[in-house]
């Protein structure tokens, strides 16, 4: 059973959907849940422990043991694995890398599965991600799919990688969001796809507060939210 209302976000890297989702859960005064960090946590881990891509019981291990929270700390969300704050250090291009590969296994999204329920049942939430309408939440109040040019994708993530101290060049930034978007699309379990409900919104030449504002009127029109 669900309390409240679950908004679902889904779409490709760098599409925009952390932004939005963050500030459209400040303006609806619901919790940010962005799934992607999870992912980022438990490929953080691997990396950390030095468990290779390929030990699929060295990752399910990790996903036994690890303890995730998301910390609501003033207006922001901190990610805690094993009560370290790791919000800042799963960003990098290796956490990427890693998060998107781990991403396909059976047993990690098994166990992710349960805990973004687990989180978003609670409450009126906003969620993020890849599966959220399709798979975690099929039962949403309302969904969007947030997409925008990879040129335009490409250019956002380089500049947040950049202001993160990350020296990445712009080509091979594109390029890696390709490759992970294909991967994301392709894996057999819980692909990337649009949910069939979903409000399909293409914000290449939109600004952030156009995007915020024109799912907050969704939301309004479609849910019970006052
Ligand atoms: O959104 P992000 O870039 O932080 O996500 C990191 C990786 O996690 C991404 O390559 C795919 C995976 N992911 C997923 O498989 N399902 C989700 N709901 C969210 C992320």
């Amino acid at each position: 059973m669900k309390n409240g209302i679950i908004v679902t976000i889904d779409g490709p890297s760098a599409a925009g959907k952390s932004s939005v989702a963050r500030l459209l859960a400040k303006r609806l005064g619901f919790l940010y849940l962005d799934s992607g960090a999870l992912y980022r946590a438990i490929g953080w881990k691997a990396l950390k422990d030095g468990i290779s891509i390929v030990d699929k019981k060295g990752i399910e291990r990790i996903c036994k043991k690890i303890r995730i929270d998301v910390k609501k700390m003033g207006d922001e969300f901190r990610i805690m694995a094993d009560h370290m704050d790791i919000t800042e250090e799963i960003r990098g291009p290796e956490v990427s890398r890693m998060a998107s590969e781990i991403s396909a296994y059976p047993a990690v999204r098994k166990g992710l599965l349960k805990l973004q329920q687990d989180i978003g049942r609670k409450g009126n939430v906003v969620i993020e991600g890849r599966d959220t309408g399709t798979v975690v939440f099929p039962e949403a109040d309302i969904k969007f799919y947030l997409d925008a040019d990879i040129k335009v994708r490409g250019e956002r993530r380089w500049k947040e990688l950049r202001s993160g101290g990350f020296d990445v060049d712009l080509n091979l930034t594109i390029r890696e969001i390709e490759e992970r978007d294909r991967k994301d699309q392709t894996r057999t379990i819980a692909p990337l796809m649009v949910p069939s409900d979903a409000i399909f919104i293409n914000n290449t030449e939109k600004t952030l507060s156009d995007v915020a504002d024109l799912m907050l009127k969704e939301i309004k029109n479609r849910t019970d939210y006052p």
